[in-house]
């Protein structure tokens, strides 16, 4: 089968249509075999928006990628151990495309073949042909090629492994049993794609990613951080999750890794931005990291972010709203006063009270504490400082911590009202101290 010149501008666009052919016409005066491949192609079968132009050629990549930036402009980025090119188009000056049409780069490699010395492990890769690069991928649908050089073979569709058909049927298919033993990230992206494309995964290899289930355990953290991240920028990210509870893959990359039934809810909170405090953050995958693991004990979420080797300033962060969570009946006790509970909100990141905030929806008196910190508590602040008290003669040490809090008590618990009020009070509490010391 051959596509339709205009049917590509139609579902590029023209500027990556003009890009396409540019690429294509270079290779086909070099003589070299081109390549469309991977998602742009799945995409542009589905007349789905794809703006990831991925080219593969039988030959030197990066060798073509530099004469291509000669000719046209643009820096390279390239990566010889796997023979793959980035060509940077931001100064390509001499293609002339609308800059807002214009990609930020686009990929070249040089066909390879993949093999797995190891379940789980990164694999080892050789030169190959386009039958090898397409045999190497994890999903039927993303094995489908448009070729584009030579010159006489432009346009044909490559669909060595029923790609076109599972399109129709709207299936996701691995290519063979193995696909997830040496490549367990592969679960995650059959969920991800199943869930993008409405898709169903074929029977055949959901019972092969139920056996290769165990193998999560086995790949780094980075590695799933890194997959569980391109789910977040799904539009409903829950509903991958969601299936991932479901075929037990979850527990088979942390044993504690515990889901909430209100896991939906909270995150089209957190889209909604409903949050009653200003310049909250609108970092959808910030929040949503924390949101995953608010349901479970401060403990647990530790140690899944310790599996999935996150930064320790988001494992912190994202503790720390676990941790408030945790501690819903605190925030809804009458008797602490407001000073105590800005003392137990204090030093917690504002994304954490966010995220910590949308999951208590089932708490209205915890989440009014929460607003009531971040709208009024924490900025209140003393006028008297420490070098009012220095003026005072007051002998520095830690005293002066003790003072300052203690008016700020007051401040957040109404107890005084003005600077006056503040004077009076440091007053008193100098006097105090100083008739409990004769
Ligand atoms: N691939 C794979 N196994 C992986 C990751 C990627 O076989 N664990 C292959 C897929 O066949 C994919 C190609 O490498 O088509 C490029 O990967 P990626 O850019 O992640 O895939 P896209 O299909 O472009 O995904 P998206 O639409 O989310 O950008």
């Amino acid at each position: 089968m051959k596509i339709a010149a205009a049917a590509i501008s139609t579902a590029l666009g023209e500027s990556l249509a003009e890009l396409v052919r540019i690429v294509a016409e270079q290779a086909q005066q070099e003589d070299i075999a081109l390549y469309l491949v991977g998602g742009v192609v799945r995409d542009l079968l589905l007349a789905r928006k794809n703006l990831d132009l991925d080219f593969v050629l039988e030959g030197d990549a990066i060798a073509f990628s530099h004469r291509l930036a000669s000719l046209f402009g643009g820096r390279l980025r390239s990566h010889a151990p796997f023979g793959t090119a980035k060509w940077l188009l931001d100064s390509a000056d001499k293609i002339t495309l609308p800059s807002a049409h214009r990609p930020h780069h686009i990929d070249l490699a040089a066909a390879r073949s993949e093999s797995y010395a190891q379940p789980a492990a990164l694999p080892t890769v050789a030169r190959g042909d386009i039958k090898d690069d397409l045999q190497r991928r994890d999903f039927t649908i993303n094995t489908l090629a448009i070729q584009l050089s030579p010159a006489t073979e432009m346009w044909r569709v490559l669909d060595f492994h029923g790609g076109l058909a599972d399109l129709k049927r709207q299936w996701i298919r691995a290519l063979h049993p193995r696909s997830f033993i040496d490549d367990p990230t592969r679960i995650l992206r059959a969920l991800r794609f199943s869930q993008r494309l409405d898709f169903v995964i074929e029977p055949r290899t959901a019972q092969w990613i139920q056996v290769a289930l165990p193998m999560l355990g086995r790949i780094t953290g980075e590695r799933l951080q890194n997959e569980i991240a391109l789910i977040w920028h799904e539009p409903r990210p829950e509903q991958v999750i969601l299936k991932l509870k479901a075929i037990g893959a979850l527990k088979n990359i942390h044993p504690a890794w515990r889901i909430s039934s209100q896991l939906p809810l909270w995150f089209e909170g957190c889209r909604e931005q409903t949050v009653p405090w200003p310049a909250a953050t609108d970092d959808l995958p910030h929040l949503y990291w924390h949101i995953i693991m608010a349901g479970m004990t401060s403990v647990d979420a530790q140690a899944i972010c310790g599996r999935l080797g996150l930064a320790s300033s988001l494992t912190r962060s994202i503790t720390a709203c676990a941790n408030v969570i945790e501690n819903a009946a605190r925030l809804q006790d009458p008797a602490l006063r407001p000073s105590q509970l800005t003392q137990f909100l204090e030093n917690r990141p504002p994304a954490a009270l966010q995220a910590a905030w949308q999951a208590l929806m089932d708490a209205p008196d915890a989440q009014q504490t929460i607003a009531n910190f971040m709208n009024l508590w924490r900025k209140q602040i003393p006028a008297i400082n420490g070098h009012d008290l220095k003026k005072m003669r007051l002998p520095p040490g830690p005293r002066y911590k003790e003072i300052l809090e203690r008016l700020r008590s007051a401040r957040i618990d109404g107890e005084i009202q003005s600077e006056a009020e503040e004077w009076a009070l440091l007053h008193q509490l100098l006097e105090d101290s100083d008739s409990s010391k004769s």
